[in-house]
């Protein structure tokens, strides 16, 4: 429970969205002009593709992500793209002008018609906006800014929200592109009320390992693209750089076979990419054998592993299992079961899987294969990077016969076990 003291009536009229703005009106769906939107380039190929093709004028995007992890840089790259031809407005709450300026200087970017404004008050900063009218603007973060229509601190349930709520009006209204930044809580969500997602168009997650260069930026919700779509960046000392062989990169690079390593055809958003899964089973000195799984659903473990006790006849209720997904990427697709399990069986048994094999499949309860979405391209994608095996679901099996791949198409999880000599 949190308590939200209203000390004035107008804070009501910001609860209503930028819904209700002009005289309401019963409209025929046929009536409503079809308007084609024009969608800005980001200047970032990846990032455009998060976000569905390009920004759409009007639209408010929260970037979430944790501290350090690149999301002032990208916005200011992005800005200073923009700025080529639109007035922009940055607006930052946690960092001096002087801060902004050095970043600037350090990423060697165009500087030319980037607007910047140190102010954490949204009456002042809107009113100002309205002075400038930016085409886009960055808030950096929704956490430092209050309204004066509420009494509590910056930061609070009731600010962040109320605060969120006058910036889309305004957005929504003046038609003007709006980055807010979120910071992220330990738990993973975008701090404040979730309330914040349903509010703005689209939500993106900027994640990575802190310790490795590269870093995902990930949709969650958007209302102009596909969610679940992904861009990768890399973090060098100029600032962001866009990846463009994304499967290159998560694949490890020892040119020996090891045992409990296998290399999944995943599907992300729209294009398919090349992970590697670790699986590593060693003997239990424990009552609860451990189960650790890094990069994907927990439970999705623990099903694999009842599905190849009761279908493969293997067990590993004395044994803990670790499965990592390399490269901190996230999976959460059903075809990464098939790998799973196969990486899983590999370490027990201590027998590697050739290098150039691929393999995906989701795998159901009575140990059936079933198909996944975009076989062809999960495919095609492996031969691009010269695999030359595939283990995959009966039901996505080619109706020719590739060339370069030796594909082999399997109905339940025995018949895949077979494959393990
Ligand atoms: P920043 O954009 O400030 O993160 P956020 O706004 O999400 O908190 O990024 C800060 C980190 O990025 C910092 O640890 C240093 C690193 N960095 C680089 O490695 N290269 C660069 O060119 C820049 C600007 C930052
Ligand atoms: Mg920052």
């Amino acid at each position: 429970m949190t308590e939200i003291i209203v000390t004035n009536p107008k804070a009501r009229q910001a609860f209503q969205g930028y819904a209700g703005l002009t005289e309401p009106k019963i409209t025929a769906i046929t009536e409503v002009p079809v308007i084609e939107q024009t969608r800005y380039s980001s200047g970032m190929d990846e990032l455009n593709r998060v976000l569905g093709g390009g920004l759409v004028p009007g639209s408010v995007i929260l970037i979430g992500g944790d501290p350090g992890i690149g999301k002032s840089t990208l916005l200011l790259q992005s800005l200073s793209y923009l700025a080529l031809e639109h007035n922009t407005l940055y607006v930052t709450g946690e960092e001096s002008l002087h801060q902004v300026r050095l970043r600037a200087e350090r990423l060697d970017i165009n500087k030319e018609g980037i607007n910047l404004l140190t102010e954490t008050r949204i009456e002042a900063i809107l009113q100002l906006a309205n002075q400038i009218n930016p085409k886009i603007m960055v808030l950096d973060s929704i956490q430092t800014m209050y309204t004066e229509l509420l009494q509590s601190s910056p930061g609070s349930v009731g600010q962040v929200r109320e605060s969120t709520a006058l910036l889309v009006r305004y957005a929504k209204q003046t038609n003007t592109i709006l980055f807010l930044v979120g910071h992220v809580t330990k738990e993973g969500a975008i701090a404040g009320p979730r309330v914040l997602e349903h509010m703005v168009d689209t939500v993106l997650y900027f994640e990575g390992d802190p310790d490795s260069k590269y870093r995902i930026i990930r949709a969650v919700k958007n209302r102009f693209g596909a969610v679940n779509e992904m861009g990768i960046f890399a973090m060098t000392d100029k600032g962001l750089k866009v990846v463009n062989n994304p499967s290159a990169i998560f694949l490890s690079s020892h040119a020996q076979a090891t045992a409990g390593s296998l290399v999944m055809a995943t599907w992300e958003g729209t294009r398919p990419m090349l992970i590697e899964i670790q699986a590593l089973v060693d003997e239990s000195k424990l009552i609860n054998p451990r189960r650790v799984v890094i990069g994907f659903d927990p439970n999705r473990l623990a099903l694999m592993l009842a599905v190849l006790n009761r279908h493969g006849g293997i067990i590993t209720y004395n044994q803990d299992v670790f499965v990592n997904v390399v490269g901190g990427v996230r999976v959460t697709e059903t075809a990464i079961d098939l790998p799973v399990i196969l990486a899983v069986i590999s370490s027990l048994k201590n027998i590697p899987f050739p290098r150039d094999l691929v393999v995906f499949g989701e795998v159901g309860l009575s140990g059936e294969i079933r198909p996944s979405q975009s076989g062809q391209e999960r495919l095609k994608e492996a031969m691009k990077l010269g695999f030359t095996k595939a283990i995959i679901p009966y039901d996505n099996a080619p109706r020719k016969e590739l060339k370069g791949i030796q594909v082999t198409s399997v109905k339940h999880v025995r018949e895949a076990l077979l494959h393990i000599n």
